[in-house]
């Protein structure tokens, strides 16, 4: 750790020099205008100070003045605009080749699971060079992750999945803090993201006992729950279905992605698909863990490479390979 004084952290991710440039753009803009502001105050109050004999004048009015301190602004505030937009939309979506990690928070601790199954908690092993997608809820009440060297944070909401994505360019331990008051430890809520060379990740990964990787783990459970017996027959096949939009009964469509799953399973009235009126599906909610959630996901996700020899076999139709999002 670097226990040096700084007063920003490093800019370990791709993102945080873009995050850095346009904060300090703002910084300046701000410490700029007070400057201004202040100086103006002062000198101007001077200047027309009411002095005895003196009548004050008239005011006198100005087109150009007006205009100038009305464009000036005004130019100013959409370049804060566009170049804001164009870093919120760099942060808010995650390369389409991410590796997935699954990130479940509780009172007070991070769980974290890689997609070949390994699982952490409060440490964070991820290569150099490759961006990873965190997709992350809780289970109790709303944390946030956050990781200042890489300028990211996002709110882990229960019920739900967000998002949030970085690529660390260069190897270190990094503070991973609970941006968010979630109770009584709160503050121990932290912990570290070890950023790693790809073959350091690779030997470290081969070197950790590792858990049954999320989609083998998902597709058991879906044999278990006897989803077979319906999907792909009297309920639509999932095979190819992560990532596409879907039509709906009423006329409606949505994106077939984790949320949209996840709610399929725990409520699946909410978005009945058309041509499908009547759903019989039993909802599962109270039934299943934040952890077999994310492996059903991950289970119907892998059904998109399927025919790459992932690790899904199921006795469903195989999809013709698309590319998700
Ligand atoms: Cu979890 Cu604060």
């Amino acid at each position: 750790m670097n226990r040096e004084f700084n007063l920003f952290p490093q800019q370990a991710s791709t993102i945080a020099g873009e995050v850095d440039s346009l904060y300090f753009f703002l910084v300046a803009v701000t410490a700029l205008f007070t400057l201004l502001i202040f100086v103006m105050i002062v000198y101007l109050g001077l200047k027309y100070r009411r002095r005895p004999g003196v009548k004050p004048q008239k005011v006198k009015t100005s087109m150009k003045l007006e205009l100038t301190w009305t464009i000036i602004p005004f130019v100013i505030t959409m370049v804060m605009f566009a170049w804001g937009a164009k870093v919120y939309v760099d942060l808010e979506r995650p390369p389409a080749d991410a590796m997935v990690i699954n990130v479940i928070s509780k009172q007070w601790m991070w769980k974290l699971q890689h997609p070949e199954g390994v699982r952490e908690i409060n440490t964070l092993h991820i290569p150099t060079g490759r961006p990873i997608k965190l997709v992350m809820t809780s289970q109790d009440v709303i944390h946030s992750f956050y990781v200042p060297a890489f300028r990211t944070k996002q709110d882990v909401v229960p019920g739900r999945y967000t998002t949030s994505w970085f690529e660390a360019k260069q190897q270190g331990r990094f503070h991973l803090f609970c941006a968010e008051y979630c109770g009584t430890d709160h503050s121990k809520m932290i912990g570290e993201v070890v950023a790693m060379e790809p073959s350091e990740y690779q030997a470290w990964i081969a070197g950790t006992v590792s858990d049954v990787p999320p989609a083998v783990a998902g597709e058991k459970l879906f044999y278990n729950y006897n989803c077979q017996t319906c999907h792909g027959q009297r309920a639509p096949t999932l095979a190819g279905l992560y990532g596409k939009r879907v039509q709906l009964t009423d006329g409606s469509t949505v994106v077939a992605d984790d949320n949209y799953i996840r709610e399929s399973i725990l409520n699946p009235a909410a978005k009945v698909v058309a041509g499908y009126p009547g759903s019989l599906m039993p909802t599962y909610q109270g039934q299943l863990t934040e952890d077999q959630l994310l492996e059903l996901i991950a289970y119907i996700k892998s059904l998109n490479n399927a025919s790459s020899g992932d690790s899904a076999s199921g006795t469903m139709p195989l999809p013709t390979t698309r590319e998700g999002r």
